[in-house]
């Protein structure tokens, strides 16, 4: 654990904020996770057991730590369960709107120390803290998605941030045993701004017809020693996900080198989202 950070509290359950909560659990953290609805909570704290439990039977962990590990995280069912936590992260889906909202409802119920982090992987760290009333205990902690698998977290300081929020901040990640890298706060910091582009061109490549899914990944996963191709890892991320970044760099840097490929829209407007969905690039149905 570190300094002065000891009880962590995660906003939205999702892929990521479940990865965070295993993560920060098994560093010996304690945990509050808070979604919208007890089940999505539910799901999530199911979900970190089944990864946790995979880890066991793969001998990457003891059964004593997966079994004091959960123990760590407890369900939030209300904002307001939320008032203890020396750190809130919140892991919500990458819209402005939505963060605003979250944050609009949380702060009036953290302690007034508590530092307030935010897992956007493209949203300026600066707007959002503005829209807080703690700019100066604001930072973006961005954890790559599967959280206890990756080794890397950016970590992004906002126009106002403090040193000191800054570095509790890092003393905090690298007691995850994670690997930091520091980014200024530009839309999609670094690795969004390198990856995303990277997955939109992919995407363009099958919209002009120039290879098919499998030659595209294939290609990718052969030819450029990529772990997943990047239509598969779209699907991973979500194409809703994607799309935002890419909004966010198309309009935040305003270069059409980041225009969304119009495939990506149609794809997310017909609600094909990739795996959370059933069905994006790969049908998983
Ligand atoms: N939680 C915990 N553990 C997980 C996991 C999860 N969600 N997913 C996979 N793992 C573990 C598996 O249990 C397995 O562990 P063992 O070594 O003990 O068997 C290990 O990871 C490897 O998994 P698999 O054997 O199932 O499959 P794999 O070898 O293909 O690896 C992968 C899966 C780690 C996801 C790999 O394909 C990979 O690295 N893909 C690229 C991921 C990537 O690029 N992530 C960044 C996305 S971008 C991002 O996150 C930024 C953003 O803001 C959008």
């Amino acid at each position: 654990m570190a300094g002065t950070i000891k009880t962590v509290g995660i906003v939205g359950a999702g892929q990521m904020g479940s990865g965070i909560a295993h993560v920060c659990a098994l560093a010996g953290y304690d945990v509050l996770i808070h979604d919208q609805s007890a089940e999505q909570i539910e799901k999530a704290l199911a979900t970190v057991n089944g990864n946790m439990a995979r880890s066991v039977s793969h001998g990457k962990l003891e059964e004593a730590e997966r079994v004091k590990g959960m123990s760590r995280i407890r369900p939030a069912l209300r904002m307001e369960d939320l008032s203890g936590v020396d750190l809130a992260i919140e892991a919500a889906t990458e819209d402005e709107t939505v963060k605003r909202k979250i944050f609009a409802q949380l702060c009036p119920n953290l302690n007034p120390e508590a530092i307030l982090a935010t897992n956007t992987s493209s949203i300026s760290i600066t707007r959002l803290a503005a829209t807080t009333d703690r700019p100066e205990r604001f930072i973006g902690i961005h954890f790559m998605n599967p959280v206890p698998v990756m080794h890397l977290v950016e970590l992004i300081r906002g126009i106002a941030t403090e040193n000191v929020t800054f570095e509790s901040a890092r003393e905090f990640v690298a007691s995850l045993d994670k690997t930091i890298t520091v980014s200024e706060d530009f839309p999609a910091f670094i690795v969004n701004r390198i990856l995303l582009p990277m997955i939109n061109e992919a995407i363009y490549v099958l919209y002009e017809g120039v290879g098919s899914v499998d030659a595209i990944d294939t290609a990718m996963k052969l030819g450029a020693n990529h772990p997943m191709g990047p239509l598969q890892l779209a699907d991973f991320i979500g194409l809703d996900t994607c799309l935002s970044i890419m909004q966010v760099l198309y309009d935040g840097l305003a270069d059409s080198k980041y225009r969304p490929c119009p495939l990506l829209v149609k794809y997310v407007e017909a609600g094909w989202l990739g795996r959370k969905a059933g069905r994006g690039f790969y049908d998983y149905r």
